[in-house]
């Protein structure tokens, strides 16, 4: 059965704006993308957002719903109470383009700062080989759609702007890591983890690891490995000196 819902809705843009009262009609099974799809047909036709796939796969619907970091592809109707205010804002984290859409270039400026695979000389494409452990632990890493909702809520940036230059986030610091642990890869990974990419701003608060929609365990399995790594490398220079030469 269908009802009204009560929604409030960010307008406005770069110089400004606040949130709109709309209630629209929400119908058994929906998600909030429907809803503010319905919002746009019916009464706001110049609401922007983003959005392409509806299946939680492109990544491009991230949003705020009620302050929590969410798809709205993936945030079902149903978990809200049917005479609760849902309200929606863009991601706090990037400059607002207008009403939920954001400019979120930080995160291609970072992944760009990011030196690309760097295989072994000598061994042609096609004849790279590596052990199915560690095909499986970058597989995890690669289920990331770049919806950003991580890097949205990391604080390390949410709560200060100055620090976007220093720090690439946990989805960028986690592509970092899966280099570093590719066995083929022979880039310095773990020295710039921390000069160019400040791993050490991170405090393994893991608030990045609670929102992936693809349940990647960003903390666990890339930030605090990479962690572990600089450590090591600090309190024993000669081993990793001595690594560095001989293993490969
Ligand atoms: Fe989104 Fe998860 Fe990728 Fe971060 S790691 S961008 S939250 S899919
Ligand atoms: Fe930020 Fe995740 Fe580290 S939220 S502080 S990158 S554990
Ligand atoms: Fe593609 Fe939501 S529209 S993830």
């Amino acid at each position: 059965m269908g009802y009204r819902g009560h929604f409030r809705v960010w307008r406005g843009d770069s110089s400004g704006g606040g949130l709109e009262d709309f209630t629209v009609e929400v119908n058994e099974g929906e998600v909030v993308l429907d809803v503010i799809h319905r919002l746009q047909a019916t009464q706001a036709a110049d609401l922007a957002v983003r959005w392409n796939c509806k299946a939680g796969k492109c990544g491009s619907c991230s949003a705020e719903v009620n302050g929590r970091p969410r798809l709205l592809c993936m945030t079902r109707m149903s978990v809200f109470a049917e005479d609760e205010t849902v309200t929606v804002t863009p991601m706090r984290t990037f400059p607002v383009i207008r009403d939920l859409v954001t400019d979120v270039s930080y995160n291609y400026t970072k992944a760009r700062e990011i030196p690309a695979f760097q295989p072994p000389e000598g061994v042609p494409p096609g004849e790279y080989r590596m052990s199915q452990v560690d095909v499986e632990r970058s597989q995890e890493f690669r289920k990331c759609i770049e919806c950003f909702l991580c890097q949205n809520t990391c604080h390390v940036i949410r709560d200060h702007e100055e620090n976007k230059e220093a720090f690439a986030g946990p989805r960028f610091l986690m592509r970092v890591a899966e280099l570093e642990m590719h066995p083929l890869d022979e880039g310095d990974r773990v020295g710039a983890a921390q000069s160019a990419h400040g791993l050490g701003l991170c405090n393994i608060t893991k608030c990045c690891t609670e929102v992936c929609p693809e349940h990647i365990k960003i903390t666990d399995n890339a930030l605090i490995p990479m962690k572990e790594r600089v450590a090591d490398r600090r309190y024993d220079p000669i081993v990793w000196l001595g690594n560095k030469l001989f293993r490969r």
